[in-house]
């Protein structure tokens, strides 16, 4: 007998009642039983790694922000990819950190057929052709500001930065990559760089848009790896999404798939599930979301401090933009994700 009180309260029902017998425990009673009514489940087809390019032979320089992501070489990015391609990862998104002394005012160095993004791209495709490349067609990594536009007179200039990301994916597609990715969200980038991509002999070039990019913090540790974080002055709201929106990432998502997007992406990922499950119901258009360096660090950190399970933490995370829609997703656990599953 409970000394403290009656173990039934007076005029309670009893859980049968209440439940007409439904009791949704029954299936989660087993690890068989929870295995058999899964509805969603993450495998290694799922993952984009993004992957950090720098100048040099042999270098794998550690990010500070994000323990255990590096910044490779081209030569040692050609290995990480045949690891990858090993692993069964689909495909990579390279980004490049570009020598200061190369970024100005307009990022013209982005027009460089022999800059470092285009040269890791021949290297890789030449060395493994099985594995997809994804280029950022974007213009922060080659500005001196670090802004995703041409400035000028302190605002950013929609179609002139247009016509110059439009020149460079151009460029990407001749050097190899299969898609292009736009992550400047400037307005008209999609239709303006697929007509160019037709124009040139590059139908089969893919556009996966950054169609819902949002104005948010969890970019800082990228900033960091890819080195504007000191460069950048004042911030991105002219052209990312209001974090507060979730109508205009709609108009954003429909703009660019009239415009001849193939596949949509929402960044960042875990922050905007919402979003996710919009555009899918929406537009069923293959659907992708961006597990940016914020979220990857806020895991790694907690999990440093002996805070949190990092690995569970890392899969539910994942999950749960499957769950919310995603056909992919784009994240830095990519190669680890890959070897835990092949396990
Ligand atoms: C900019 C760009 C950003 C990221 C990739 N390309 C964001 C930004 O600096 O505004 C973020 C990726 C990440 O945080 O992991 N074109």
């Amino acid at each position: 007998m409970n000394r403290f009180a009656p173990t039934k309260a007076a005029g309670a029902l009893s859980v049968d009642e209440v439940t007409n017998s439904r009791r949704l425990r029954r299936m989660r009673k087993a690890a068989w039983s929870r295995r058999l009514v899964q509805e969603n489940h993450l495998t290694v087809d799922d993952l984009i790694w993004p992957m950090f390019i720098v100048e040099g032979t042999n270098v794998r320089q550690p990010v500070e922000a994000m323990p255990g992501v590096f910044r490779y070489s081209v030569d040692i990015a050609v290995k990480e990819a045949e690891r990858a391609a090993k692993l069964g990862i689909p495909a990579i998104a390279t980004f490049p950190k570009v020598d200061l002394s190369l970024r100005d005012e307009t990022g013209s160095h982005i027009l460089d057929p022999d800059n470092l993004i285009n040269r890791t791209t021949r290297a890789i495709k030449a060395a493994v052709p099985e594995i997809g490349i994804i280029t950022d067609a974007a213009l922060d990594p080659f500005t001196s500001h670090g802004h995703d536009g041409i400035l000028r007179d302190g605002v950013i200039a929609n179609d002139e930065s247009v016509e110059q990301i439009t020149a460079a994916a151009v460029l990407q597609a001749a050097a190899g990559s299969d898609i292009i990715a736009p992550s400047d969200m400037m307005d008209g980038r999609i239709g303006v760089i697929r007509s160019a991509l037709d124009a040139n002999g590059f139908q089969d070039v893919a556009i996966m848009s950054y169609a819902t990019k949002f104005d948010s913090a969890f970019y800082g540790p990228y900033r960091d790896a890819i080195g504007t974080a000191g460069l950048l002055k004042g911030d991105k709201k002219t052209y990312y999404i209001n974090n507060a929106n979730s109508a205009e990432a709609l108009r954003e998502a429909e703009q660019d798939i009239l415009e001849g997007a193939d596949m949509i992406m929402v960044k960042p990922g875990l922050p905007y599930l919402d979003i996710v499950r919009q555009l899918k119901d929406q537009f069923a258009m293959p659907t992708f979301a961006y597990q940016v360096s914020g979220e990857y660090s806020m895991i790694k950190a907690a999990a440093a401090n002996g805070w949190i399970d990092g690995e569970r933490a890392m899969l539910e995370s994942l999950l749960a933009m499957k769950r919310a829609g995603c056909d992919g997703i784009l994240t830095y656990f990519a190669p680890t994700v890959a070897e835990m599953l092949k396990r």
